[in-house]
């Protein structure tokens, strides 16, 4: 099989790779960038754990191939903070304690994000949806709820 090439904005910088054509998403981000924010669960984008911002959607990136974001932007967790400085969303879940073992927390984070890129004043229903494919096993969810619900605030 041939490497293809594809160009795309990452973390708000173009970037170009050759890649084989059947790469993951999530194996592309992890080994060929070192984004190690992105976590693989179920590796069959039931659980949220991979999920990044592709353009303003969020999308499992386990059951995404790498030549699919050519031409697109992909944000992970690793895009939000500038300067050594939390995004608003990383600040909220330490501030509402909404972290507990932090699998599911990068992924929680991006799709409050893509929602907030979306939406900016979401109502509590609007946050739980924007959330519903992301599960976490440490918090109950109602203090990831909050902090996106603070972010929101901000
Ligand atoms: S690892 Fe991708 S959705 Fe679970
Ligand atoms: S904080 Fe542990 S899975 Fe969500």
């Amino acid at each position: 099989m041939e490497k293809v090439k594809i160009v795309f904005n990452l973390n708000y910088k173009d970037v170009e790779i050759e890649i084989y054509p059947n790469t993951r998403l999530i194996d592309m981000l992890r080994e060929q960038f070192n984004l190690t924010s992105v976590k693989e669960g179920c590796s069959e984008g039931e659980c949220g754990a991979c999920t990044v911002v592709l353009d303003d959607e969020p999308v499992t990136s386990c059951v995404v191939l790498a030549p699919q974001v050519h031409g697109r932007s992909v944000l992970t967790l690793e895009g939000l903070s500038e300067n050594g400085e939390l995004d608003k969303l990383q600040q909220a879940f330490i501030d509402a304690g909404a972290v507990q073992c932090g699998f599911c927390t990068p992924g929680m984070i991006l799709s409050g994000k893509a929602l907030l890129m979306r939406k900016p004043n979401p109502t509590e229903e609007e946050i739980k949806q924007s959330i519903s494919g992301n599960l976490c096993r440490c918090t109950g969810y109602a203090k990831i709820v909050d902090a996106i619900q603070i972010a929101s605030q901000k």
